[in-house]
């Protein structure tokens, strides 16, 4: 009788911990179909190479290197993939889940110094827009991601327009 007890208290935690592997297993595999999670070196891969931002458009009315401001860089090339590109152009007043903004920064010298990369999760931080946010080097290491303070805090300044700076979103 105990031993039975035992193993049912047993079978039950064991049955508690499966049901909680499989929701945390289902929630980002669904994500994963067509665009990474909130994850900084998986954005960067799908950002580079399974959808590489480079062949997105640019800001509309905005070219390439176009004078920025500190932190990001002296000049800056900011692509939008078609989902916040609809935004802007319908002005939309917010870019909606799964938009992608990724920003080239360069120095004063034009060189090259790294990426700042916006990207709308659905529900990953309603409290900032939902931004997921990432800063990455010359050579695509994540400096820092996610529900970054430092970024937050500046582009709080633009809430009312969904926390973007380049263009505004509504009409
Ligand atoms: C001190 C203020 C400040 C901080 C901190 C800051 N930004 Fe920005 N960000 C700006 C400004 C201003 C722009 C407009 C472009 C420009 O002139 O630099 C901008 C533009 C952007 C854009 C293009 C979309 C938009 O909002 O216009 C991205 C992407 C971006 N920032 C990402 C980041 C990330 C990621 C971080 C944190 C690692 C960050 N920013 C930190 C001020 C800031």
């Amino acid at each position: 009788m105990r031993l039975f007890r035992i193993s049912t208290a047993a079978l039950m935690i064991l049955g508690l911990f499966s049901l909680a592997y499989a929701i945390h297993e289902t929630i980002p595999a669904e994500t994963q179909i067509t665009l990474p999670g909130p994850d900084a070196p998986k954005l960067y891969e799908y950002i580079t190479v399974s959808k590489p931002y480079t062949r997105w458009e640019m800001w509309p009315g905005k070219g390439k290197m176009y004078k920025g401001t500190q932190p990001h860089g002296d000049f800056l090339t900011t692509y939008v993939n078609d989902a916040g590109l609809t935004a802007i152009r319908k002005m939309q007043g917010a870019m909606p889940d799964g938009s992608i903004i990724a920003k080239e920064n360069y120095g004063p010298d034009r060189k090259f110094t790294g990426l700042s990369v916006m990207y709308k999760i659905k529900g990953f931080n309603p409290a900032a827009s939902d931004w997921f946010w990432a800063k990455y080097n010359a050579d695509g290491k994540a400096l820092a991601s996610g529900r970054v303070e430092g970024c937050i805090k500046c582009h709080d300044k633009m809430k009312d327009n969904d926390r973007v700076f380049t263009g505004i979103l509504k009409k």
